[in-house]
């Protein structure tokens, strides 16, 4: 029997001001679209934007549904509209902002699998900022360090 143990290293900022100028810029795009969010129901406004290796920055939001199941969580909306529009473009880095918490929101489950996925296809993590309407950043190394044990397309084969 061997015990084994799974961690992983992220950042906490209280200063926006300490990260670097993109860092910024793509949490400012996320933001502005956590305002345009579709939350009636929650009223939980999420923003999320990804950073292209082109350095094109595109933008997405929580997308709720009147059939509650069916609404779309913010980094499923954009991450499937930029893989469907610009699948040969690497995702280097992924802000998402929460907009109506104090908290710091970290993807849901299948967020987390839907990141993983574009990792794995790409052979390369996407950087994870999470940020709020109180203004602190969380940096996360991968969509794969929010999934341990994951399950990808290696064990397909
Ligand atoms: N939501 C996201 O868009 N992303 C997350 O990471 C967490 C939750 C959305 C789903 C729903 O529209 C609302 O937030 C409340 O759960």
């Amino acid at each position: 029997m061997k015990k084994q143990k799974i961690e992983f290293e992220f950042i906490q900022y209280s200063a926006f001001e300490e990260l670097n100028p993109v860092q910024i810029k793509l949490i400012q795009s996320s933001v502005q679209a956590a305002e345009k969010a579709y939350a009636p129901y929650s009223r939980f406004r999420i923003g999320t934007s990804v950073l292209l290796e082109n350095g094109e920055i595109l933008n997405g939001n929580n997308q709720e549904n009147a059939s509650y199941p069916v609404g779309i969580c913010a980094e499923r909306t954009l991450l499937s509209y930029v893989h469907a529009n610009f699948p040969t473009q690497k995702k280097i880095s992924l802000a998402i902002t929460a907009l109506d918490s104090d908290h710091v929101v970290s993807p849901c489950g299948l967020c987390r699998q839907t990141i993983l996925e574009y990792e794995t296809l790409q052979s390369q993590s996407i950087e994870i900022l999470l940020h709020n309407r109180s203004g602190s950043v969380m940096v996360i190394p991968s969509g794969s360090s929010l999934l341990p044990l994951h399950f990808d397309r290696k064990m397909l084969t």
